[in-house]
């Protein structure tokens, strides 16, 4: 049985970051992105019946050491919860570069929580197809869904994505690749030293839901501005809890803070653009459709032969068929 899936990266406006479980992938706050159109990862599992073990590869390069346990782990989940004990083959191509804070795990998990679901036969309902891309990676289960999505914190059972509505809202992203090597440490790392020793988690906790309350209702009102600006702040929150984290956790670099400069020139010239930042020195900026030229052409102008990469609003996973 082969079944092959497509999904699609998020972008969050107000950030994940943070567990309060870690076996079960359950964060400590709520979070709400927007899924992309761009950089989908296709991702095709095959159940092997005469296999003694999972195997991966990655664009046709087999996956190795801890990127394999990875996947293997959340092969086993899926396995045991279909009262399985076949192996299976997993063949995956991203088109975005991978481990540069452009949450290519996010696409990554959706798609193969959704294939590999499939091809062991559970019929599942899109929560607990979120609730079980979870596991593999936090943001995994925003990704299950289109559009606007907000993934609730709670218990295993309580925590997954739903999308929401978005009338008259259209939102661009202009992702300015920096730097697209692999990041100095991984986010589950990150995140569990700034939880550990960070003096400001505490206080990054307790703003988080009244920030997605408020995101909730510039959502509603269509209020582009309050959802720039709640979004860039957040953002802001976020890499402050890290920097209080021992040792310290920084993910910026000098072009990090350049391009936070000219998303401010955007502003001041009339250009409605925000900033936002992930676990890396990538800068996205959200803006209306309609300005992403300009957002990059002022890019392009500050960092010469940047890659720009421009999303709108993108759909979530989908069976795509049952072979690649
Ligand atoms: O899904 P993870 O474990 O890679 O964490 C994602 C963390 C951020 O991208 C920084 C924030 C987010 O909500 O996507």
């Amino acid at each position: 049985m082969s079944v092959t899936a497509v999904a699609h990266p998020n972008i969050a406006l107000i950030k994940y970051w943070g567990k309060a479980d870690e076996r079960l992938s359950l964060p400590a706050t709520g979070s709400l992105s927007l899924t992309l159109d761009i950089a989908p990862t296709r991702t095709t599992v095959t159940l092997d019946p005469s296999a003694d073990q999972h195997v991966a590869s990655w664009s046709g390069e087999p996956m190795t050491g801890s990127e394999l346990e990875r996947v293997s782990a959340f092969l086993d989940l899926v396995a045991e919860r279909a009262g399985s004990r076949t192996r299976a083959v997993v063949e995956t191509a991203n088109e975005i570069p991978t481990g540069a804070g452009l949450a290519s795990s996010a696409a990554g998990f959706a798609a193969l929580a959704a294939a590999a679901s499939a091809a062991y036969g559970l019929a599942l309902s899109p929560r607990d197809l979120s609730r079980l891309a979870r596991r593999g990676s936090g943001s995994a289960a925003r990704s299950v869904f289109g559009g606007l999505v907000q993934w609730h914190a709670g218990d295993d059972e309580g925590s997954f994505a739903e999308p929401i509505d978005a009338p008259g809202l259209d939102l661009a992203l202009v992702v300015a690749v920096l730097a697209p090597g692999r990041k100095a440490i991984g986010s589950r790392e990150a995140m569990r030293r700034t939880v550990a020793t960070s003096p400001f988690f505490g206080a990054w906790v307790a703003s988080v839901p009244g920030e997605l309350d408020a995101m909730r209702a510039a959502i509603a009102r269509a209020d582009l501005t309050a959802v720039g600006e709640l979004t860039e702040a957040n953002a802001m929150r976020m890499h402050a809890t890290m920097l209080g984290a021992v040792p310290p956790v920084r993910y910026w670099n000098a072009d990090t803070v350049a391009a936070l400069d000219v998303v401010a020139q955007c502003r001041r010239d009339g250009v409605e653009a925000y900033a936002t930042i992930d676990a890396g020195p990538n800068v996205k900026v959200l803006c209306r459709p309609e300005a992403t030229t300009a957002v990059a052409d002022r890019l392009r102008a500050a960092f010469a032969d940047v890659d720009l990469l421009v999303s709108g609003s993108g759909p979530g996973v989908r069976i795509v068929g049952p072979a690649a």
